[in-house]
């Protein structure tokens, strides 16, 4: 069994590996501004609008009071943006192809690529069906964490880029006013604390026996993340360099 230490670094070298080929061509403008709305489209079918509902589910099933707390209260900020965001984070996510000129009335029956059905069926079961540790771990830790999560936790590691809005390359690139980055602005409001809670309930929240089982539902849903960022990346028109 694994100890809390094991635990940490278990669940860090996941996240670790949260990185997509594709990325880096999604922040350099590589990507066709006729095409980008199915990127768009798809995160938020996928994880954004549902993303309290999800939380919620490990709010439902854990028995420990003061990890609930720590739950409740990001759902609560999510789905209402009532402690510091002003609106709901879902809404806020639309004000991006909004600014982009883009129509958002089709937003709730976007039909999900492949992938994306599987990473969120994935998502489904992990949050519904294997109970409150793995659901709170797919969801505060792999949902809403990056890949600089040790950052996070060690003052020596590397922190979490957070360059200027206005160097944000939807705003660079496609012509996005700053002002409709009002999710990412939100976020950065409520991160530092956010990743905090998060780190609390899963170290302090999960008991050993749990550990083993938590870190493997991390692992699949890394797996089902990379395919369905593999398959927006090809609907977006980009190829992978040989490395
Ligand atoms: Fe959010």
């Amino acid at each position: 069994m694994m100890d809390r230490d094991q635990f940490r670094e278990a669940l860090l070298g996941v996240m670790e590996k949260k990185e997509h080929w594709a990325s880096a061509l999604f922040a350099d403008g590589t990507v066709p501004r006729h095409l980008l709305p199915i990127h768009l489209e798809q995160e938020y079918a996928t994880y954004v609008r549902d993303f309290p509902v999800l939380v919620a589910r490990a709010y439902v099933a854990c028995p420990l009071a003061v990890v609930r707390r720590e739950l409740i209260a990001n759902v609560y900020e999510e789905e209402t943006g009532g402690l510091a965001a002003g609106r709901p984070h879902p809404e806020l996510f639309l004000e991006i192809p909004r600014g982009l000129g883009l129509d958002v009335a089709h937003y709730e029956q976007i039909e999900l690529l492949p992938g994306a059905r599987a990473y969120r069926g994935y998502l489904d079961e992990a949050t519904l069906e294997r109970g409150w540790e793995v659901a709170a771990a797919v969801t505060v830790l792999f949902l809403e964490g990056t890949r600089y999560e040790r950052g996070e936790l060690d003052p020596r590691a590397e922190k979490r880029p957070v360059p200027p809005l206005e160097e944000h390359p939807l705003v660079r690139h496609y012509g996005l006013p700053v002002e409709s980055l009002a999710l990412t602005k939100a976020h950065r409001k409520v991160e530092g604390e956010h990743r905090a809670a998060a780190w609390r309930t899963l170290l302090e929240g999960i008991g050993s026996e749990r550990r083993e089982a938590v870190v493997d539902a991390l692992k699949g849903a890394l797996a089902h993340w990379l395919a369905y960022r593999d398959g927006v990346a090809e609907a977006c028109g980009l190829v992978r360099r040989a490395a």
